[in-house]
This record gives structure tokens, C-alpha cells and sequence, in this order.
């Protein structure tokens, strides 16, 4: 079976890990079938955030959102891989799904987010949405560079298959 290595990057937010919902959400990704390759709790700094967040650096909400998640706590920083029987559309068909409908959200506002997804079942608040997901494989790449050394993230054979197939 050929592998697929895309990488995602998944962070449970301050309101995330100060619920307890860190197994939780941990937990949804393993029964999915994506790999967990790198984890770790971490207080990031306001400098961090402003540029795990760069590219929202215009938007209104900005200063709030970096201020909320430098100041409120750890959060938890993981890195998914996802290996199946196919190959390359799985970002596109899952994570960045993932991003969209699995995780969370077509929505980034919880009360918009279907029940089923993490945000969906969890929260209620837009600025407190428990989750972050990248939603492709180039953000992916720049936020797993930005979160972890080289040597954090760890390759390794599951004993038995995560998933059954056909
Ligand atoms: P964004 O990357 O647009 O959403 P998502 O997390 O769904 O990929 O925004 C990043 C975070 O900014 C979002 O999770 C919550 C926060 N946010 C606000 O606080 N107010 C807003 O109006 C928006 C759009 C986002």
C-alpha cells in the first residue's frame, strides 16, 4: 500500500485544552485514521501568534484573537499524517474537508458549524472555537515549520493498520 504523507497542522486553542477537550479532539482524528506525528503543549508568546496568524494581520479581529490566544493559556500543538491506499487528493478530500466540515466548520462560526464536526458539537463562540486546523498542504507545511523543530516531528509504523479496507 503506497503512503500518503501529507501532513496537517491541528492545534486545540487555550478554550480547548482548559475544557479538557484535548483528548477529545485528539481522540476524533485517531478514530478518523490520521496518525499523530508530533505533539505538544506549548505558551505561545504574542509575537508567536502574530505570525502563526500573518496572514489575518488586516483583519479587525486581529490584535483580539492574538492577545486571546498568547494570554489565556497552553494549547496544544499536534501534527497529523494521514496514509492510506490512495495518494494525493487526500489533503484536498479530508483535511482540507477537514478544516471545512470535519474538524469544524464550513464555518468558522461554531453556531454555523454542522453538529458531528468538533466545532459543531463543542462551542458556541466564533472568538472561542476550541480548534484550529491549516486547510491545505502549503499552510500545513509553513505552520508545522513555524510549531515544531525538525526533530519533534516522528516517523514510525503503527504496529496494525489504522484502518480496515476493502
Ligand atoms: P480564520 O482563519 O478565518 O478561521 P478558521 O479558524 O475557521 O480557519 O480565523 C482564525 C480565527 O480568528 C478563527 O478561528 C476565530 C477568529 N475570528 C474571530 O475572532 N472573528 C472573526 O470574525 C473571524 C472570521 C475569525
Amino acid at each position: 500500500m503506497a503512503a500518503n504523507n501529507e501532513r496537517s497542522f491541528i492545534m486545540v486553542k487555550p478554550d480547548g485544552v482548559q475544557r479538557g477537550l484535548t483528548g477529545e479532539i485528539i481522540k476524533r482524528f485517531n478514530n478518523r485514521g490520521y496518525k499523530l506525528v508530533a505533539c505538544k503543549l506549548v505558551q505561545p508568546s504574542k509575537e508567536f501568534m502574530q505570525k502563526h496568524y500573518a496572514d489575518l494581520s488586516s483583519k479587525p479581529f486581529f490584535n483580539g484573537l492574538v492577545e486571546y490566544m498568547s494570554s489565556s493559556g497552553p494549547v496544544c500543538a499536534c501534527s497529523r499524517i494521514w496514509e492510506n491506499k490512495e495518494r494525493v487528493p487526500l489533503y484536498c478530500k479530508y483535511l482540507k474537508a477537514r478544516v471545512k466540515t470535519f474538524v469544524n466548520v464550513v464555518k468558522t462560526n461554531p453556531l454555523a458549524s454542522a453538529p458531528g464536526t468538533i466545532r459543531g458539537d463543542y462551542c458556541v463562540d466564533l472568538g472561542r472555537n476550541i480548534c484550529h486546523g491549516s486547510d491545505a498542504v502549503e499552510s500545513a507545511k509553513r505552520e508545522i515549520d513555524l510549531w515544531f523543530k525538525p526533530e519533534e516531528v516522528i516517523t514510525y509504523s503503527l504496529i496494525e493498520a489504522p484502518m480496515v479496507y476493502e
